[in-house]
């Protein structure tokens, strides 16, 4: 398996709290992990680690593909919904296209029109075509992050990274944007954060329960199973190899 990101002994520190310690993990090509744990157990801190948007303290993130070939590794990224602003005056197919822009500064710059054309493609893919014209301040929070998905995919990611896209949204939105990351796991890499693990245990790769460092990964039911079952239930599913301490 092809190793696309790996965490080496990462520390990650905010002033006095220490928000991730001795951390390994490896994200393969292919992989659909999913991240669980407890609230403030450092899950947003890992993601923005490896997106470069907090410091690491300790350790190192290498990017094998990146040394061995020099490709610009892009990453896609949901950010976790209360981190952002929804009042910005501007419109879905407008969010969606400026995921087109180039870092470079271009005077008068203008979208091509096969932007244009990509990113109707991407809106039809989630599910909001119907949606284009509409000011995301008008949208419902299903509809706000299946935006944000296709804004993630414009860049057209080595890795898509998702942190709770179904936090805070309905039962049918929540399906259908599980759906659409059960299908678009079979073209990108995927890391999701979820609270809402159960619903797609069968699809994920594999699943990783995070407090500070990673306290067990491997197969997704068992992991699952392990952290969430009934007390009595518990003690009979302890196949789960447990890789830190809980503290
Ligand atoms: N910018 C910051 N400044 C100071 N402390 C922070 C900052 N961001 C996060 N923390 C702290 O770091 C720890 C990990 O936070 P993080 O947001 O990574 O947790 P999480 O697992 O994503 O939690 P949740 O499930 O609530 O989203 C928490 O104790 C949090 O209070
Ligand atoms: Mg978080």
């Amino acid at each position: 398996m092809k190793e696309l990101i790996r965490l080496n002994d990462v520390a990650v520190e905010y002033s006095t709290i220490l928000a991730l310690r001795n951390l390994n993990l490896t994200i393969y090509e292919g992989d659909f992990l999913g991240i669980i744990g407890p609230n403030g157990g450092g899950k947003s801190t890992l993601m923005k680690a490896i997106l470069g948007l907090v410091p690491i303290a300790q350790g190192e993130i290498l990017f094998p593909d990146v040394k061995r070939k020099k490709v610009n590794f892009k990453m896609g990224y949901v950010p976790q919904m209360s981190e952002l602003n929804r009042q910005f005056p501007i419109s879905v197919f407008e969010v969606v296209l400026t995921g087109k822009l180039t870092s470079k500064i271009v005077p008068f710059f203008q979208y091509s029109s096969q932007n244009e054309t990509e990113t109707l493609d991407l809106l039809d893919k989630v599910g909001i075509l119907h949606l284009k014209d509409r000011l995301i301040s008008d949208l419902s929070g299903g509809e706000f992050q299946k935006m944000l998905i296709a804004r993630a995919l414009s860049i057209r990611p080595e890795v898509l990274l998702l942190d709770e896209p179904t936090a805070m949204i309905d039962n049918i939105a929540q399906k259908q944007i599980f759906n659409l990351l059960k299908k678009l796991s079979k073209e990108v890499t995927i890391v999701l954060i979820t609270h809402q693990g159960q619903m797609l245990l069968r699809q994920l790769t594999r699943l990783v329960y995070l407090n500070k460092n990673v306290i067990a990964e491997g197969d997704p039911t068992e992991v699952y199973q392990y952290f969430y079952q009934q007390p009595t239930r518990r003690k009979r599913t302890v196949t789960v190899e447990e890789v830190g301490d809980e503290s």
